[in-house]
């Protein structure tokens, strides 16, 4: 096929496409114009053939995707507004969700405490001091009927930043919904239940590999048939870079593992068209501006060329990479804290010219605390005046077709291959990350930036340039000392309450499923239904499988 044969026909099913999506996602206005009243285009792209246009960079909700997945993108609809939030009590979060949406966030993300995180309930002497300090302590699914008071499950997505315990928060998300009258097939949302970049870089991790994939698994054939509009995993590059990594390492690393979970779900004989399409991504945004939108967009195009030329996929919805992204929470400082208010500003701008999903933007003082209501509100209005007041939502790809922010596409994906090679030469994600080679890869890397900014040939304003004699104690969030107390009384009435010979059978029963190689979500849904705890429930399978004592 010539070029500008193959440049027609992927202009034309760009425009059929188009056509097609507006029934479902009109266009939020007609027409779209500038300040001045100068008419803004859908999408701008060479009038002909430009050599390489198609292969490379090609129309949007087209493969390769590097100008965005969907055809129309925030023309219409605008990227989820979905801020990480979670303390203390789950009556205190539910508080604060209610706040967010009233605010104008369009979708939930669930901040868990370490104590869930890790599979401990809130009287295992694990959690002492813990207690809904990080995120909202959970212990059983009284908890999560809390958490979500009021909020109906049928009309709002949640994402939940969930690991080793994914599939305990999963069922209970289930029984929550049930309780509302919502069916199972009806809840959209996403669990993390990313458990490789844990053992990289994160930490939340519990059991051994081998056994944390087979949960993954087990969670992704479970959503296939109870729960086909929930993403069944978020794999994660933020943490990576949180961790030191450059750009380049974050996508090849997050990029390395997603093949490690495709490969293990096709190894677990689930269908390639069947759970790729509800596999998704999340990235980090950090300060170098037109790095960070390029990184977006070569990610989207190793992705697609991935599961199209290496999987052979046939589904488009399973080449297309769907990610959320959260500004740098590493480039926060503790000086000058209304600084980061610009700094996340220019990273939520990175992320949306670089075509996110859903967008979280942190809180200026989170260098230093929890968000205050306050802090978390102007992150909010962040993203929103972004999305109203800049224009840069109103056509798509801004950036495409920019020498050096092509340029940078290309070479972030040729980098990022060079790693990919590597991890396949070393057997794939698992055995890379067994053997300690991402890990030594981001220390050196994060060394190399910790020496440069003692150089100063790193600048950070206000921490080694610019700084300031200041007080630092702006109003920052303080987690109550007595929630901890609270938590435990409630998790043992909560056993006291509860049909415990009822619990015994079925937690004996989910002990028989882990020992074989049966599904366990339907036995851990039935446990959480009767009001098993994220402990005793995580704690038959840490009898099982063992815990993974790390590198
Ligand atoms: N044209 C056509 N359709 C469109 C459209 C458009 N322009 N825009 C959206 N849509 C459709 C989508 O296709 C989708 O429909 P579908 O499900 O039937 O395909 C629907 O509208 C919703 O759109 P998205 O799926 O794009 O948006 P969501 O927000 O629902 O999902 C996601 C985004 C990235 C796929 C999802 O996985 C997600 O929400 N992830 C969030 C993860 C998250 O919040 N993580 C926080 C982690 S915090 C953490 O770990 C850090 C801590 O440790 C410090």
């Amino acid at each position: 096929m010539t070029h500008s044969s193959n440049y027609k026909n992927s202009k034309q099913a760009w425009e059929k496409d188009v056509e097609k999506t507006m029934n479902r996602f009109p266009e939020r206005k007609e027409p779209f114009t500038t300040s001045s009243n100068l008419s803004i285009d859908r999408l701008y792209y060479p009038n002909q053939e430009e050599e390489t246009y198609s292969t490379n960079q090609g129309f949007p909700g087209q493969f390769p995707y590097t100008r965005g997945i969907q055809p129309t993108m925030y023309r219409s609809r605008y990227w989820t507004m979905r801020q990480y939030a979670g303390f203390g009590s789950a009556e205190e979060t539910n508080r604060r969700f209610r706040y967010l949406l009233d605010q104008g966030q369009t979708g939930l993300s669930v901040a868990f405490d370490l104590p869930t995180q890790i599979g401990y309930d809130s009287d295992d002497a694990m959690a002492e001091g813990e207690v809904g300090k990080v995120g909202v302590a959970i212990d059983s699914l009284k908890d999560m009927e809390q958490l979500f008071d009021e909020i109906p499950l049928d009309q709002v997505s949640t994402s939940m930043t969930i690991n080793a315990p994914a599939s305990i928060l999963l069922a209970m998300y289930i029984a929550v919904g049930e309780k509302q009258g919502v069916e199972a097939e009806k809840l959209t949302g996403t669990i993390q239940n990313d458990i490789l970049k844990e053992y990289i870089a994160r930490g939340t991790y519990i059991y051994p590999p081998k056994p944390s994939m087979r949960i993954i698994t087990d969670i992704f054939s479970y959503c296939q048939s109870h729960l086909p509009k929930f993403n069944t995993i978020s794999i994660s590059g933020y943490h990576i870079r949180e961790a030191g990594s450059t750009a380049v390492q974050e996508v090849a690393f997050t990029i390395a593992n997603g093949m490690a979970y495709v490969d293990a779900a096709l190894a677990s004989g689930l269908e390639i068209d069947q759970f790729a399409p509800r596999l998704a991504f999340f990235f980090n945004a950090h300060n170098q501006f037109f790095e960070e939108a390029a990184k977006f967009r070569a990610a989207r195009r190793i992705w697609a060329k991935i599961m199209k030329d290496h999987y052979h996929a046939q589904n488009p919805k399973s080449w297309k990479l769907r990610f959320h992204t959260q500004t740098g929470g590493s480039t926060l400082t503790a000086q000058q804290p209304d600084n980061n208010i610009v700094r996340v500003t220019l990273q939520a701008l990175a992320a949306v010219m670089g075509g996110t999903q859903s967008l979280h933007t942190n809180s200026r003082d989170e260098a230093l605390a929890l968000p205050t209501e306050e802090s978390a509100r102007i992150a909010l209005r962040t993203q929103q005046i972004i999305a109203h007041e800049s224009g840069v939502a109103d056509t798509i790809d801004p950036l495409g077709g920019s020498y050096y922010v092509e340029a940078l596409t290309d070479k972030i994906e040729e980098e990022a291959n060079v790693y990919l090679d590597s991890i396949k030469k070393l057997g794939g994600a698992v055995q890379a990350v067994e053997e300690g080679y991402m890990q030594r890869e981001i220390h050196q890397a994060a060394y190399e930036a910790q020496k440069r900014l003692e150089a100063n040939e790193d600048v950070v304003v206000g921490l080694n340039e610019f700084k300031a004699e200041e007080e630092i104690n702006p109003d920052l969030l303080r987690v109550d000392e007595a929630l901890e107390a609270g938590q435990i009384r409630k998790v043992k009435d909560v056993r006291a309450a509860r049909d415990q010979s009822e619990v015994d059978q079925i937690l004996s029963r989910l002990r028989e499923a882990a020992k074989g190689s049966e599904n366990l979500m339907p036995h851990i849904v039935t446990a959480v239904k009767a009001y098993a705890t994220v402990g005793e429930i995580a704690n038959v399978l840490r009898d099982e499988f063992g815990e993974y004592s790390g590198m």
